[in-house]
């Protein structure tokens, strides 16, 4: 029988970002620590209580400007490239909503959307843009002139992007790993077993063993700026 070609599928999570210096959502302090999710990732919050969701996705749009990608980040990148110039396809999808992956050039989906980016509540409109970063002044739509855009992040509740893209290369992949997610979060916790259960070979980084661990899966515990380049070359090995 003919070998499946091979592919790889990337899936990263808050972990990947923590190096760098943003917060991740769960675990001592982290942003949800501080917050109840209903109050400001929900389209319920929005609709509620508009000041207190803008402000919050405001201060952390405002944090990017002061964090830079991380060695993870770069790995990845560096991985994306020789995958490339290799014919070996390679899908990055990421549950995190900062800019550190594309600012470390790689390709990558925003499954959860990107603070960089907003998006008319009226027309849809999108606009990407770190310039209006007061966090009491709402930014205004350009397209239609609505007084309000409110940032392109999926929410609790919403459906989250690329759900086709991602599924697609998820079935068809021989590996997958996992960076820096606690594996609680659906549709994107049931990745890695989907993947498995394609037949891929996986592989998973965190600090702790994430809730979605199987026995099967080969575990890296360690931070990701530690554990990922290293993996990326075996990985290169591999494919
Ligand atoms: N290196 C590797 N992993 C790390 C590091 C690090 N330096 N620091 C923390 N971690 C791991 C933690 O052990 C944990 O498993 O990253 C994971 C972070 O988990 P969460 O904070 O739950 O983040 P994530 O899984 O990305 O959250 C998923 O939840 O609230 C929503 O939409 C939000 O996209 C987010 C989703």
């Amino acid at each position: 029988m003919a070998r499946a070609r091979k592919s790889l599928v990337v899936l990263t999570g808050a972990g990947v970002s923590a190096d760098s210096g943003v917060q991740t959502f769960r675990g001592g302090g982290g942003l949800w620590e501080g917050h109840r999710v209903e109050d400001v990732a929900t389209p319920l919050a929005w609709a509620r209580d508009p000041r207190l969701v803008w402000r919050f996705y405001q201060l952390r749009r405002r944090a990017l400007r002061s964090v830079e990608p991380n060695a993870a980040h770069r790995a990845l990148a560096q991985l994306e490239r020789e995958l490339a110039a290799r014919g070996v396809p390679f899908l990055l999808v990421t549950q995190n909503v900062d800019d550190l992956h594309d600012r470390a050039g790689s390709s990558v989906l925003h499954m959860h959307g990107e603070l960089v980016q907003l998006r008319c509540e009226r027309c849809g409109a999108k606009v990407r843009e770190l310039e209006h970063l007061e966090p009491e002044e709402y930014v205004p739509c350009a397209a239609c002139g609505h007084a309000r855009v409110r940032p392109d992040i999926v929410w609790f509740g919403e459906l989250p992007y690329f759900m086709d893209e991602i599924e697609r290369a998820l079935l068809g992949c021989t590996h997958f790993v996992s960076i820096g997610t606690s594996g609680v979060v659906y549709p994107a916790a049931g990745f890695l077993s989907l993947a498995r259960h394609a037949g891929a070979r996986t592989w998973v980084n965190s600090l702790e063993a994430p809730e979605n661990l199987d026995p099967r899966d080969e575990f890296r515990a360690g931070r990701a700026i530690d554990v990922v380049p290293a993996l990326v070359d075996e990985l290169l090995r591999e494919l």
